[in-house]
Protein backbone atom coordinates (compact mmCIF):
# COMPACT_ATOMS: atom_id res chain seq x y z
CA UNK A 1 0.00 0.00 0.00
CA UNK A 2 1.11 3.59 -0.49
CA UNK A 3 1.98 5.45 2.31
CA UNK A 4 -0.59 8.58 1.02
CA UNK A 5 -3.21 5.50 1.24
CA UNK A 6 -2.08 4.34 4.50
CA UNK A 7 -2.19 7.36 6.04
CA UNK A 8 -5.17 8.03 4.90
CA UNK A 9 -6.85 4.89 5.84
CA UNK A 10 -5.21 5.67 9.24
CA UNK A 11 -6.81 8.34 9.18
CA UNK A 12 -10.30 7.28 9.50
CA UNK A 13 -9.66 5.21 12.28
CA UNK A 14 -10.11 6.04 16.31
CA UNK A 15 -8.30 4.88 18.98
CA UNK A 16 -10.03 4.29 21.84
CA UNK A 17 -8.27 4.22 25.40
CA UNK A 18 -9.52 1.65 27.62
CA UNK A 19 -11.82 0.08 25.55
CA UNK A 20 -13.17 -3.13 25.94
CA UNK A 21 -10.87 -3.18 29.26
CA UNK A 22 -8.30 -0.68 31.51
CA UNK A 23 -5.07 -0.59 29.73
CA UNK A 24 -6.50 -1.30 25.76
CA UNK A 25 -6.00 0.77 23.08
CA UNK A 26 -9.20 0.12 20.75
CA UNK A 27 -8.87 0.84 16.82
CA UNK A 28 -12.27 1.75 15.99
CA UNK A 29 -13.22 1.37 12.61
CA UNK A 30 -17.03 3.04 12.46
CA UNK A 31 -14.96 6.36 11.71
CA UNK A 32 -14.13 4.64 7.93
CA UNK A 33 -17.47 2.71 7.48
CA UNK A 34 -19.17 6.53 8.10
CA UNK A 35 -17.15 7.95 5.10
CA UNK A 36 -17.74 6.85 1.41
CA UNK A 37 -14.85 7.20 0.16
CA UNK A 38 -12.77 5.47 2.66
CA UNK A 39 -15.22 2.63 2.90
CA UNK A 40 -15.18 2.32 -0.85
CA UNK A 41 -11.29 2.57 -1.02
CA UNK A 42 -10.94 0.09 1.80
CA UNK A 43 -12.70 -2.83 -0.03
CA UNK A 44 -11.03 -1.47 -3.44
CA UNK A 45 -7.51 -3.05 -1.51
CA UNK A 46 -9.01 -5.37 0.15
CA UNK A 47 -10.24 -7.44 -2.99
CA UNK A 48 -7.03 -6.07 -5.50
CA UNK A 49 -5.26 -9.33 -4.55
CA UNK A 50 -7.73 -11.56 -5.19
CA UNK A 51 -9.39 -10.11 -8.54
CA UNK A 52 -8.83 -12.83 -11.50
CA UNK A 53 -7.89 -15.44 -8.78
CA UNK A 54 -10.68 -18.41 -8.29
CA UNK A 55 -12.62 -17.45 -4.78
CA UNK A 56 -15.65 -19.17 -4.55
CA UNK A 57 -16.34 -18.63 -1.29
CA UNK A 58 -15.83 -15.78 1.15
CA UNK A 59 -15.94 -16.48 4.92
CA UNK A 60 -16.96 -13.24 6.72
CA UNK A 61 -16.17 -13.76 10.23
CA UNK A 62 -18.90 -12.09 13.22
CA UNK A 63 -19.38 -9.76 14.05
CA UNK A 64 -17.15 -7.18 12.26
CA UNK A 65 -16.16 -9.14 9.61
CA UNK A 66 -19.72 -9.03 8.13
CA UNK A 67 -19.35 -4.95 7.90
CA UNK A 68 -16.54 -6.47 5.02
CA UNK A 69 -17.63 -9.49 3.99
CA UNK A 70 -20.66 -9.21 2.03
CA UNK A 71 -18.98 -6.39 0.25
CA UNK A 72 -16.03 -8.40 -0.33
CA UNK A 73 -18.33 -11.48 -2.03
CA UNK A 74 -20.20 -9.00 -3.92
CA UNK A 75 -17.37 -7.68 -5.64
CA UNK A 76 -16.04 -10.92 -6.69
CA UNK A 77 -19.30 -12.86 -7.72
CA UNK A 78 -18.77 -15.19 -4.71
CA UNK A 79 -20.78 -17.25 -1.95
CA UNK A 80 -21.15 -15.26 1.13
CA UNK A 81 -20.64 -17.87 4.14
CA UNK A 82 -21.05 -16.33 7.67
CA UNK A 83 -19.17 -17.51 10.85
CA UNK A 84 -20.62 -17.42 13.72
CA UNK A 85 -20.50 -17.14 17.46
CA UNK A 86 -22.24 -20.09 19.21
CA UNK A 87 -25.52 -20.66 18.91
CA UNK A 88 -26.90 -17.84 16.68
CA UNK A 89 -26.95 -19.86 13.14
CA UNK A 90 -30.24 -21.83 13.12
CA UNK A 91 -29.42 -25.20 10.99
CA UNK A 92 -26.80 -28.34 11.81
CA UNK A 93 -23.79 -26.46 12.47
CA UNK A 94 -19.65 -27.50 12.36
CA UNK A 95 -18.59 -26.19 15.80
CA UNK A 96 -14.58 -25.29 16.50
CA UNK A 97 -13.28 -24.11 19.98
CA UNK A 98 -10.51 -20.76 20.03
CA UNK A 99 -8.48 -19.38 22.91
CA UNK A 100 -9.20 -16.32 23.77
CA UNK A 101 -6.89 -13.46 26.05
CA UNK A 102 -8.98 -15.02 28.83
CA UNK A 103 -10.73 -18.03 28.53
CA UNK A 104 -12.29 -19.63 25.01
CA UNK A 105 -14.83 -19.17 22.41
CA UNK A 106 -16.68 -21.06 20.03
CA UNK A 107 -17.28 -20.36 15.99
CA UNK A 108 -19.87 -22.40 13.86
CA UNK A 109 -21.06 -22.27 10.02
CA UNK A 110 -23.52 -24.29 8.33
CA UNK A 111 -22.71 -27.68 7.29
CA UNK A 112 -22.78 -28.33 3.70
CA UNK A 113 -21.33 -24.46 3.35
CA UNK A 114 -18.67 -24.65 1.41
CA UNK A 115 -17.89 -27.39 -1.68
CA UNK A 116 -15.14 -29.96 -1.27
CA UNK A 117 -12.10 -28.38 -3.70
CA UNK A 118 -13.73 -24.99 -3.16
CA UNK A 119 -11.57 -21.58 -2.79
CA UNK A 120 -12.62 -19.55 -0.03
CA UNK A 121 -11.47 -16.28 1.05
CA UNK A 122 -12.18 -15.40 4.91
CA UNK A 123 -12.95 -11.47 5.79
CA UNK A 124 -12.12 -9.77 9.17
CA UNK A 125 -11.92 -6.54 10.17
CA UNK A 126 -8.79 -7.12 12.83
CA UNK A 127 -5.94 -9.85 12.47
CA UNK A 128 -4.70 -9.54 16.29
CA UNK A 129 -3.56 -12.79 17.86
CA UNK A 130 -4.86 -15.02 14.87
CA UNK A 131 -6.97 -17.61 17.22
CA UNK A 132 -10.12 -16.37 15.56
CA UNK A 133 -9.21 -16.00 11.72
CA UNK A 134 -7.82 -19.60 12.60
CA UNK A 135 -10.57 -21.11 13.96
CA UNK A 136 -12.63 -19.98 10.84
CA UNK A 137 -10.01 -21.74 8.88
CA UNK A 138 -10.27 -24.89 10.41
CA UNK A 139 -13.92 -25.02 9.73
CA UNK A 140 -13.31 -24.16 6.22
CA UNK A 141 -11.24 -27.31 6.03
CA UNK A 142 -13.30 -29.37 8.24
CA UNK A 143 -15.85 -28.98 4.82
CA UNK A 144 -12.44 -29.55 2.63
CA UNK A 145 -12.34 -26.25 1.25
CA UNK A 146 -9.07 -24.74 0.63
CA UNK A 147 -8.37 -21.53 1.87
CA UNK A 148 -6.78 -19.45 -0.88
CA UNK A 149 -6.53 -16.24 1.25
CA UNK A 150 -6.96 -13.94 4.87
CA UNK A 151 -8.36 -10.22 3.95
CA UNK A 152 -8.01 -8.06 7.00
CA UNK A 153 -8.28 -4.01 7.64
CA UNK A 154 -6.24 -3.67 10.50
CA UNK A 155 -2.82 -6.11 11.77
CA UNK A 156 -1.65 -5.54 14.68
CA UNK A 157 1.76 -6.67 13.70
CA UNK A 158 3.39 -7.61 17.22
CA UNK A 159 0.94 -9.84 18.17
CA UNK A 160 1.89 -12.18 15.91
CA UNK A 161 -1.15 -13.57 14.06
CA UNK A 162 0.21 -14.18 10.59
CA UNK A 163 2.71 -16.54 11.49
CA UNK A 164 -0.65 -18.47 13.03
CA UNK A 165 -2.32 -18.27 9.62
CA UNK A 166 0.75 -18.69 6.75
CA UNK A 167 1.93 -22.03 8.61
CA UNK A 168 1.58 -24.21 4.88
CA UNK A 169 1.91 -21.77 2.66
CA UNK A 170 -1.21 -22.31 0.93
CA UNK A 171 -2.79 -18.77 2.06
CA UNK A 172 -2.27 -15.65 1.23
CA UNK A 173 -2.57 -12.71 3.95
CA UNK A 174 -3.55 -10.03 3.03
CA UNK A 175 -3.70 -6.80 5.31
CA UNK A 176 -4.09 -3.34 4.49
CA UNK A 177 -2.78 -1.09 7.58
C1 LIG B 1 -12.20 -9.06 17.30
C2 LIG B 1 -11.92 -8.71 15.85
C3 LIG B 1 -11.48 -10.03 15.27
C4 LIG B 1 -10.78 -10.71 16.44
C5 LIG B 1 -9.29 -10.63 16.29
O1 LIG B 1 -13.47 -9.65 17.36
O2 LIG B 1 -13.11 -8.23 15.21
O3 LIG B 1 -12.59 -10.82 14.87
O4 LIG B 1 -11.18 -10.00 17.63
O5 LIG B 1 -8.64 -11.21 17.41
P1 LIG B 1 -7.70 -12.48 17.31
O6 LIG B 1 -6.88 -12.36 16.05
O7 LIG B 1 -6.84 -12.36 18.54
O8 LIG B 1 -8.56 -13.70 17.35
P2 LIG B 1 -14.29 -9.86 18.68
O9 LIG B 1 -14.14 -11.29 19.12
O10 LIG B 1 -13.90 -8.81 19.69
O11 LIG B 1 -15.81 -9.69 18.31
P3 LIG B 1 -16.67 -8.74 17.33
O12 LIG B 1 -16.10 -8.80 15.94
O13 LIG B 1 -18.00 -9.39 17.41
O14 LIG B 1 -16.65 -7.33 17.88
MG1 LIG C 1 -14.45 -9.89 15.35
Amino acid sequence: LSAQATRYLQAHLRDVPDFPRPGILFKDITPLLAEPRAFHMTLDLLVHPFIGRQIDAVIAIESRGFLFGGALAARLNASLVPVRKAGKLPAAVDRVAYALEYGEAELEMHKGSLRPGAHVLIVDDVLATGGTAAAAATLARGQHAIVAGFAFVIELDALLGRSRLAHDGEAQVHALI
